[in-house]
């Protein structure tokens, strides 16, 4: 999974991305190690570590517990972009995204990286830099998110204006998305590559790994998130529901389009069968007239008829062609007026 975000075009909609994961390891040896001095795999794209066999489990968690940050970071930024357009919010949710945040990933994610990051370091000194920098962003984070947390309260009790904290609370989810990027793009593939299956057995042994129930996205969801809980279904369920009106959308322009280009060649036939006849018809009339001078007369007759065919012809494509871009120019006004 990648946690990739980029801001959408409108102010402050954060539009992320986040996460869908190949997998890595795909092929590696039980227990294989990087060799002393070989260079580091290349990282794998934004998006595409995936969890799927060959993973170990608890790298699988670390990805989908990025998956589970990066829902919560999309809720709380629909939220501050509310908040800055003056509409209406639910001030519970965008309590229950921070306090998800200091209580669920900087409790148990954040040190869970940091036992395995440090495992994997003491392996290969080469990881040791990194592995530095995320555990000190690891402290700053938390500290960051308590922060946000406190001006929730403030802001919800009327002492902090809303501008502040749609300021602190974007930075705070830039740096999130910053440092699951960091280590998806980076430390993940390192760590894979350099942990071997006893390594992954010692460090599946530790108490301090053992899964935990996520307070929203476990089998269970606790009371005190139930409001984040039902919102971030919510929006599930609205990118389903939107899926499948694009779907049908879409199939609705392709019927529309494929009976453009039935009536098309409906009036080219027509047109065909119309010049046909003329030409039929005027060339027995110049046999009555004068059978010795039709054969000639009929020739130059087909050839205007001929040419004024290909001419409706031409002239019934570029309708086709037109219709066809407003089928497609409906279809897309569609969708922007089902998005907006
Ligand atoms: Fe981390
Ligand atoms: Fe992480």
């Amino acid at each position: 999974m990648a946690a990739t975000r980029s801001r959408a075009s409108g102010r402050g909609a954060a539009r992320k991305t986040a996460t869908t994961g190949t997998r890595r390891g795909a092929g590696k040896a039980a227990g294989a190690r990087r060799p002393a001095g070989k260079a580091a795999p290349e990282p794998a794209a934004p998006g595409k570590q995936a969890v799927a066999g060959g993973q170990h489990p608890l790298m699988q968690t670390l990805y989908a517990e990025h998956r589970h940050i990066a829902s919560v970071m999309q809720l709380l930024a629909d939220q501050l972009a509310a908040i800055e357009a003056g509409e209406p919010v639910d001030t519970h949710v965008v309590y229950e995204t921070m306090d998800y945040m200091v209580t669920w990933p900087d409790r148990y994610h954040h040190p869970r990286e940091d036992l395995i990051y440090a495992h994997a370091a003491e392996l290969d000194p080469g990881l040791a830099d990194s592995v530095d920098t995320l555990q000190r962003d690891h402290d700053n984070t938390a500290r960051a998110g308590r922060e946000v947390l406190e001006q929730i309260e403030r802001w919800r009790d009327g002492s902090l204006p809303g501008a502040g904290l749609v300021k602190s609370g974007r930075a705070y989810i830039d740096h999130l998305y910053a440092h699951m990027n960091s280590e998806e793009k980076l430390v993940f593939p390192q760590i894979e590559h350099t942990l071997g299956a006893q390594d992954w057995s010692e460090l599946a042994a530790d108490d301090q790994l053992r899964p935990v129930s996520d307070p929203v996205f476990g089998y269970r969801v606790q009371r005190e998130y139930r409001n984040l809980a039902r919102k971030l279904r919510r929006g599930v369920r609205r990118r389903v529901e939107r899926g499948t009106m694009v779907e049908w959308l879409s199939v609705e322009a392709l019927l529309e389009s494929l009976e453009v280009l039935a009536m098309a060649r409906e009036s080219a036939r027509n047109s065909a069968g119309d010049h046909l006849r003329a030409a039929w018809d005027d060339g027995v009339q110049m046999f009555r007239e004068s059978a010795l001078t039709a054969p000639w007369r009929c020739a130059g007759n087909n050839a205007r008829l001929g040419l004024r065919l290909l001419q409706d012809v031409a002239e019934i494509s570029r309708d086709a062609v037109d219709d066809l871009s407003r089928v497609n120019r409906e279809h897309k006004a569609r969708i922007r007026l089902m998005d907006s």
